[in-house]
């Protein structure tokens, strides 16, 4: 049986965080280094479980990957790959649909079932392979298995407008277009920063990128592209996660390398439940000392709106303010799997459609309870740090795609945790 984490709860949060490189950013760049003829190297890379399915991808296709000094060295494949991938790795995770582009490159085709990943909803790939078609790509589906085919010289470029901002379909794009023949233009792409980060590697191995990070990115192709080395931004989801859990238990806490921007809506929220947040030249400092209030009614949305990531997490940390809140998730239909847990320690919510709503002012107490998805279940880890007396999380493997030890990430604060056998 999987281990558990144990949390005894109901003490404030003191000390500092080192922010981890962005899961959201390292994940597209581990795929993008198959775009590169010269070694990659990747600092500061977190040993998630996600990393380590992305790791056996790689290493599938015929690269040669290594952790050295906390960070991850990829030698690019001496033959060209066979474009084949891996099943298990590709069913475990979101992310395995990075690989579509960068193989079509290296191999002229690339086969793979459809891609794992939190169930937050129906989450199609068809703006990433509307796009590739419009790049030349030819695509195919044998027995649920996706098989795409470049034609005989490649992708080509082409002016394409995203049928809605994708996050993914940007960053699959993306990749595609850096290696392609002639111009690109992507139109109405996503703007979350892990797509700056994402081009500015690709510049720094020699891609010709402009207008990453705003919704039109010009892209002119290149045949080759040279290796680089690149420290990815910080994981602005664990930063949220980290401060949603100072509203929760109140305390003080030093996000080290956090910038506001990278918050977005979620700081402005924070300080309306009565978190005093301060940019220093260190990062984000987040404290709550008064009471902790309700916020209404706040909607996610794309970037620099409220992150969709950071609902479930900082929904935790409201769940004892006095008067009401609100998260509806604009972007997935079932972000709150987590309620079932916050009801489970005492919170007053209701899941209402794509929202949860929370009545407040209630006391948190510990329970047995389980997480379902990868946000959702750090969101229960929140709200059992506020919940008094014991908890224990299953469901760990959830918590492991994005947090390598959350264990570690809030003992470090003085929180009572650890892990169990199950
Ligand atoms: C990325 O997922 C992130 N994952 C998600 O973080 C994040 O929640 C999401 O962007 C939104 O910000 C990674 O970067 C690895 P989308 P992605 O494509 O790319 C629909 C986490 O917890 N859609 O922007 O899958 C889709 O169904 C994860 O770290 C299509 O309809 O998100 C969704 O409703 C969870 N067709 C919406 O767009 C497509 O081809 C946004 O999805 C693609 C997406």
């Amino acid at each position: 049986m999987e281990d558990r984490l144990w949390v005894w709860g109901g003490r404030p949060l003191e000390g500092e965080v080192r922010l981890p490189a962005a899961k959201n950013s390292v994940l597209p760049l581990l795929a993008a280094s198959l775009l590169c003829s010269g070694p990659v190297v990747l600092h500061g890379v977190p040993p998630l479980s996600d990393v380590q399915q992305s790791i056996l991808l790689l290493q599938a296709l015929g690269c040669r990957v290594n952790w050295q000094n906390g960070g991850l060295a990829i030698q690019p494949p001496v033959q060209p790959p066979c474009g084949v991938l891996p099943a298990g790795p590709v069913r475990a995770m979101r992310s395995s649909v990075f690989y579509l582009a960068p193989v079509l490159h290296a191999a002229g085709r690339v086969s793979m079932p459809m891609p794992g990943g939190c169930d937050l909803g129906p989450r199609p790939i068809d703006i990433h392979l509307d796009g590739l078609v419009k790049m030349g790509a030819r695509v195919a589906w044998q027995q649920g298995v996706l098989c795409l085919e470049c034609p005989p010289r490649g992708l080509h470029g082409a002016d394409i407008t995203l049928r809605l901002p994708s996050v993914g379909a940007t960053e699959t794009l993306l990749m595609a277009a850096v290696r392609a023949h002639g111009p690109t233009v992507l139109r109405g792409a996503a703007c979350e920063p892990e797509i700056a980060d994402l081009a500015d590697f690709l510049r720094s191995c020699g891609a010709h990128i402009s207008g990453a990070g705003s919704p039109v990115v010009w892209v002119q192709g290149a045949d080759r592209l040279g290796g680089a080395e690149h420290t990815p931004i910080p994981d602005r989801i664990v930063a949220a996660t980290a401060a949603a859990a100072v509203a929760g238990t109140g305390g003080q806490v030093l996000l080290r390398r956090c910038r506001g921007e990278a918050l977005g809506q979620v700081l402005e929220v924070l300080r309306n439940a009565g978190c005093e947040v301060t940019l220093t030249q260190n990062g984000l400092c987040i404290a709550r000392s008064g009471p902790l209030q309700g916020v209404g009614r706040v909607y996610t949305g794309i970037y620099p709106a409220f992150a969709t990531d950071a609902a479930p997490v900082v929904a935790a940390g409201l769940l004892t303010a006095r008067g009401a809140s609100a998260f509806e998730d604009t972007i997935f239909e079932n972000r709150f799997s987590c309620a079932e847990g916050f009801l489970a320690m005492g919170a007053q919510v209701r899941r209402a459609g794509r929202a949860l709503e929370i009545l407040g002012g209630g006391r948190l107490h510990g329970a047995e309870v389980t997480a379902q998805d990868l946000r959702g279940g750090a969101a229960l880890v929140v709200a059992a740090l506020a919940a008094e007396g014991e908890s224990r999380i299953g469901g760990l493997c959830h918590i492991r795609r994005g947090y390598a030890d959350i264990a570690a990430l809030f003992g470090g604060l003085g929180a009572e945790l650890g892990v169990c056998a199950g």
